[in-house]
């Protein structure tokens, strides 16, 4: 038997490097997905197909960690494909450990609920990279839109429809750890700025949360524009991300930001579907490559072989 699972990228709408220290941050799953497949193998050790190496990693991880766990004794062989590029920042590592762990669970009958899920994935990636609040594995695990606190304390899904949101890229993949260390050390040098920082983002992520639930798009643009404002104020944006944020504002979007750890990778804008050309070519205009998604997308799910 082989089982396909599929997991959501994913896109922080507001909140992020608060989040690492405690605060609460709000987060969206995407259409585009990541897929793993599952399966018993003959051979003497596990096989991993995945065409991306750092994937292979968090899959090599969560074989790991799940084996020993259930102390399973079998070997598997894990195929992963996905419809979004490892360089965009939504979040692949996450969604690979993601759907690897639910395949395994419907493969070899281990009923997992979501925070189970969740909690062995975080696992699974704070084992690799050290650091992170695990909002892209929540996200992953249970899709649609979270309001999410630090380590999973809360994981809370929103009600509301999906958000039209232009992404641009920036062409530079972002390191994620590395400006997360940055922040930290900023902390360090200058703690109450820093603090304060954080206080303000954490009251956006609270007014934003009613934004979303009573669609008050043009107030929730504004909101994610103060946002990219405090996150420029820590020293996480750059020129192309400021470029993008800035004209995509100009070309009509309610608001915009950049979407992640900063440094490279995405920002996204707030639209009404009216705006979206006007703030598509704007973004092209000065460099940013368009990315088309949709938001509020499922969880995790089986795709087949159930
Ligand atoms: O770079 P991304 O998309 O993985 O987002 C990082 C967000 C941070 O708040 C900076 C880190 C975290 O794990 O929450």
């Amino acid at each position: 038997m082989k089982i396909q699972t599929s997991a959501p990228g994913k896109l922080m709408l507001l909140g992020e490097h608060a989040v690492v220290y405690g605060y609460p941050c709000l987060v969206t799953a995407v259409d585009n997905r990541l897929y793993v497949s599952a399966e018993l193998h003959k051979k003497k050790e596990d096989e991993i197909v995945a065409p991306q190496v750092k994937e292979s990693n968090f899959v090599k991880e969560t074989l790991r960690v799940f084996k020993s766990k259930y102390h399973i004794l079998d070997n598997l062989k894990i195929e992963t494909q996905s419809e979004f590029s490892h360089t965009v920042g939504f979040g692949s590592s996450s969604a690979v450990t993601v759907a690897t762990l639910k395949a395994l669970s419907i493969l070899l009958d281990i009923s997992l609920s979501s925070k189970e899920i969740f909690d062995l994935s975080y696992e699974v990636v704070l084992a690799i990279q050290s650091v992170g609040s695990g909002f892209d594995v929540a996200i992953a695990d249970y899709g649609h839109t979270l309001y999410f606190t630090g380590g999973g304390k809360e994981i809370r899904p929103l009600k509301n429809d999906e958000m039209h949101l232009v992404v641009g890229y920036s062409g530079t993949k972002a390191d994620t750890p590395t400006l997360v260390k940055k922040v930290s050390a900023l902390r360090k040098e200058k703690k109450e700025e820093v603090d304060g920082i954080f206080d303000s983002i954490g009251k956006l992520v609270g007014q934003a949360t009613e934004c979303i639930q009573i669609k008050k798009w043009e107030e929730l643009g504004k909101l994610m524009t103060q946002n990219h404002t405090l996150l420029q104020s820590l020293d996480v944006s750059t020129d192309r991300l400021d470029s993008m944020v800035h004209t995509a504002v100009e070309a009509g979007a309610y608001g915009a930001k950049l979407s992640g750890a900063g440094g490279g990778d995405c920002m996204i804008a707030l639209v009404h579907e009216d705006k979206r050309e006007a703030v598509e070519k704007a973004i092209e205009s000065v460099g940013g490559e368009v990315i088309r998604v949709k938001t509020n997308a499922e969880g995790v799910r089986i795709e087949s072989g159930e």
